[in-house]
């Protein structure tokens, strides 16, 4: 059966995009079942509707809690029947209670090669370090913000003329290829969430995720 997918957004959804793209030439086993945004009006609405994919709109400010907007958002996502919830810049924090409801079937993606730089200006943090190296990393969401276990990291190099734009825009080239990717190996069930780390076809993945090579 293939997989029925729920993507979380805020924004401007090119990783949904690189989703929707790669259910659609079938090279994922799955379709995207819909597409939940916290903000209405924002493009990746507009990358749904124009691939026929429901959307749901759940404004967070109209709701007095955060448990209650998560609430809310489990019962709408339980509602499509999902199998994995793909959380695709999607900018608000989840409760302990929605983590564990979709704990081993809910991704995440972060601009950093994971464990450095949780949080926020990513791009900035590994400039002013003096880095090398940065990039991506899709991985399983715990309850500690970007803490979860890595399935699968890629990398740039960090030039000596990089901007913190330049970066951003380098990264995201990366997380178009690694992001389809962790789905596609979720969807065909060569990859699985243990509390003791992720397997992948059958072996413990290196801690740090698997490495994309473009
Ligand atoms: C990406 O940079 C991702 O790493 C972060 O949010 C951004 C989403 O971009 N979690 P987009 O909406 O997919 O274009």
């Amino acid at each position: 059966m293939p997989k029925r997918i729920v993507v979380l957004i805020s924004g401007s959804g090119s990783n949904l995009q690189a989703i929707i793209d790669a259910t659609q030439s079938g090279r994922i086993d799955g379709e995207v079942a819909a597409v939940l945004s916290n903000k209405a009006g924002v493009f990746g609405l507009e990358r749904a509707a124009n691939a026929n994919i429901p959307t749901e709109v759940l404004d967070h400010k109209a709701f007095d809690s955060r448990e209650s907007f998560d609430a809310a958002m489990m019962e709408l996502i339980d509602s499509y029947n999902a199998d994995l919830v793909v959380l695709a810049g999607f900018m608000r924090i989840l409760t302990p209670e929605f983590v564990r409801h979709y704990e081993g079937r809910m991704l995440n993606i972060h601009p950093s090669l994971l464990p450095k730089y949780k949080g926020l200006n990513t791009h900035q943090r590994a400039l002013d370090a003096g880095d090398q190296e940065h990039g991506c990393t899709v991985h399983f969401v715990t309850e500690e913000l970007d803490g979860g276990p890595s399935l699968v990291q890629g990398r740039v190099s960090i030039e000596l003329d990089d901007t913190s734009d330049s970066l951003q825009q380098k990264v995201h080239v990366r997380e178009h290829q690694i992001y389809p990717l962790a789905v596609e190996w979720f969807c065909a069930e060569r990859v699985s969430w243990t509390p003791e780390g992720v397997i992948f076809d059958g072996q413990p993945a290196p801690a740090e995720g698997i490495q994309f090579q473009p």
